[in-house]
């Protein structure tokens, strides 16, 4: 039972959390990445070097593994990445794979969306076994749309769209006890406890970050847009998440006086 679990994406925003939280429970951890390990990083884990858009690395990384966490997306190549680790996990025997995917995929029309949809479709069809879970946007990612735009005279929202963003750690702790349960397919969507209007969101990032710009929805033309306010990213009935969108600014923004 000492197989490591793989975390790809190990590095990124979700998959640190999944990494932490696998530790915490005792598990040993390989995190797969593109870059050689930091130099005096000793923190319990093994390491991985891997190009999924290469190909390169796979087979070490997959060796004698117990579980993956598939969480290494970009945007460009994920679908391929998928078909990749797919085939180099087979070879490997056949581990568990746990994927992470968006609520909505199959209702909101981009690009990325379709490759997720694609990536599902591999994962579901590999003869692994497999648990998919969709999750809202993390509070990070509404929070970065705004101070993205920090430079800027006005910070551009999306008119009439509606979010529901989701702690990263809550799915991380969900991506933990999936990996660590029997293969699940797919299980019940996560989304996060509120569902917000895109322009309070963004009001209430401005605000955290003591910044005074003017909030300006705009309505845009076309499908993606029409789905996004048709409430194509929601999953109301799943508000399973606990942190809202202000408890994660209070908890990321330092006190006034210790900025
Ligand atoms: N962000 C959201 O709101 C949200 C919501 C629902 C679901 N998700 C899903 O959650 C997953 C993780 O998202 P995230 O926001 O945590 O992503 P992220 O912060 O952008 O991290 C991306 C990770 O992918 C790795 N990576 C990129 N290209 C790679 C390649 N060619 N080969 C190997 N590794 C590669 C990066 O590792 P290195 O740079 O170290 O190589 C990095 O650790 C994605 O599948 C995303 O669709 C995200």
């Amino acid at each position: 039972m000492n197989k490591p679990i793989l975390v790809t994406g190990g590095t990124g925003t979700l998959g640190r959390v999944v990494v932490a939280r696998l530790l915490a429970d005792g598990l040993p951890v390989r995190v797969m990445s593109r870059r050689p390990r930091r130099e005096g990083d000793e923190r319990p884990y093994e390491w991985a070097v891997c190009d999924l858009a290469k190909g390169t690395g796979l087979d070490a990384a997959l060796a004698d593994v117990r579980a993956v966490v598939h969480c290494a997306t970009n945007a460009r190549n994920d679908v391929a990445a998928a078909r990749r680790l797919v085939e180099a996990a087979r070879r490997a025997g056949s581990p568990h794979l746990v994927y992470i995917s968006i609520v909505g995929i199959d209702k909101v029309p981009l690009p990325y969306y379709r490759s997720k949809r694609e990536a599902e479709r591999i994962v579901r069809e590999s003869g692994l076994p497999w648990t998919i879970l969709r999750t809202t946007q993390f509070h990070d990612l509404v929070a970065t749309m705004t101070t993205v735009q920090r430079r800027l005279p006005v910070v551009l929202t999306l008119s009439g769209v509606r979010v529901q963003p989701v702690e990263v750690a809550e799915v991380a702790d969900r991506l933990a006890e999936l990996v660590q349960g029997a293969p699940a397919g797919r299980v019940p969507d996560m989304a996060g406890p509120e569902v917000r209007d895109a322009r309070d969101l963004a009001a209430a990032t401005l605000r955290a970050a003591g910044l005074r710009r003017r909030v300006v929805p705009l309505r845009l033309p076309g499908k993606i847009a029409r789905t996004l306010r048709a409430g194509g990213i929601l999953a109301p009935d799943r508000a399973v998440g606990k942190v809202t969108f202000e408890q994660y600014l209070a908890a990321r923004t330092p006190p006034a006086g210790r900025r």
